[in-house]
């Protein structure tokens, strides 16, 4: 019997979840609209939130999985990348949970964990697979060899996918995180009605800045034609947008497929939830004959049943780390 209790804070969720012998018992996300307003994460307002929040969610984890602190058998917990502030509240508890119950603990890379978040339900991936990683602060191509040993083979060199998604938002007036509104606008506009460029960058990586300032021109020049252009274009606008941050991604993702010969394809991270992205590598899947992995949409974005399973798996392998371990806000792939 192993009982894992995944806490995740890296950014602004705070989120616990029980794992009980590799299953996912409960999963509870304490989200923080106090960001919204602000048009982006506060670090210091995302620190303070998650301290008021862990506690409850912890508990509330526990009470949904039918099991009381006692039955914990070791703590996993979110050690980087993220902002330091609000891995040190998720770090100092878990720390002090595996302390006060002589329990291991588990330090957990959250770029990993969004990958192995493919364990949680079946089917689950073969080693070795491809997966696009893509969030606000990451889009990375990495060729999974196994549960820990992942190599990074592409990522941006500048913006993320999820930040040229919330970028863009901030353009067209949408209020912060904008990539869900742009995935809901998208859906009734057309994506050929604007051309935006797709940037040539070698190997694997990629580029998501000059997208961003094309957008930005494109717009400013409209709107000195007409002052309405927004307003009057908006689902063909994010529809265009998601047509040329979807493509980017597939493009790269298909090059990486063909380069390795590896048929397990994947995508995870929070702009893993977008309808675009999900329904275009479905295609593309179809017409290359791979396989196929989407998250749930609880698992693309930021939780702890991702951190929960990663747990699961280190703690079968016994790979515990001490009371002296210190969150890292970048940590090597
Ligand atoms: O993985 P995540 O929850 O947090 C990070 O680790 O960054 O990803 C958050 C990012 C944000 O940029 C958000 O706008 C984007 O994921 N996102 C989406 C969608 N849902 C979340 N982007 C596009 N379409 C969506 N449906
Ligand atoms: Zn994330």
């Amino acid at each position: 019997m192993a009982v894992i209790l995944g806490i995740e804070s890296s950014c602004d969720e705070t989120s616990a979840s029980i794992c009980i012998n590799g299953e996912i018992k409960s999963n509870i996300i304490a989200t923080q609209a106090i960001h919204a307003k602000y048009g982006g994460v506060v670090p210091e307002l995302a620190s303070r939130a998650h301290q008021q929040n862990i506690i409850p969610t912890v508990d509330q984890a526990l009470q949904q999985a039918k099991i009381t602190k006692n039955d914990v058998d070791a703590v996993a917990f979110t050690r980087g990348p993220g902002l330091l502030g609000s891995l040190l509240v998720g770090t100092s508890f878990a720390k002090s949970f595996a302390l006060a119950r002589n329990i291991p603990l588990i330090d957990i890379n959250h770029m990993q964990a969004h990958i192995l978040a493919h364990f949680i339900d079946d089917p689950k991936p073969n080693f070795p697979f491809l997966c696009l990683t893509v969030s606000g602060g990451h889009t990375q191509i990495v060729l999974v060899k196994d549960y820990f040993d992942m190599e990074l083979i592409g990522q941006t060199l500048d913006d993320a996918a999820g930040e040229a998604f919330d970028k863009t938002a901030k353009i067209l007036n949408l209020p912060y995180p904008g990539g869900p509104l742009i995935d809901k606008n998208a859906k009734l506009g057309n994506p050929n009605a604007f051309k935006l460029p797709e940037p040539q960058i070698p190997d694997l990586n990629f580029s998501f800045s000059g997208l961003k300032t094309a957008i930005l021109y494109m717009v400013q020049g409209e709107l000195k034609k007409n002052p309405n252009f927004l307003e009057e274009n908006m689902n063909d606008i994010c529809a265009s947008v998601q047509e040329r941050i979807v493509s980017i991604l597939l493009n790269k993702l298909k090059k990486a497929a063909k380069q390795t010969g590896v048929k397990d394809v994947a995508i995870a991270g929070g702009v893993s939830a977008n309808s675009g992205l999900r329904e275009s590598l479905l295609a593309m899947g179809e017409k290359y004959k791979w396989r196929v992995f989407i998250p749930k949409f609880e698992y693309c974005t930021d939780n702890a049943a991702m951190i929960a399973i990663a747990g699961y798996h280190k703690y079968l392998k016994g790979e515990f780390v001490g009371q002296d371990v210190a969150p890292l806000a970048r940590i090597p792939f």
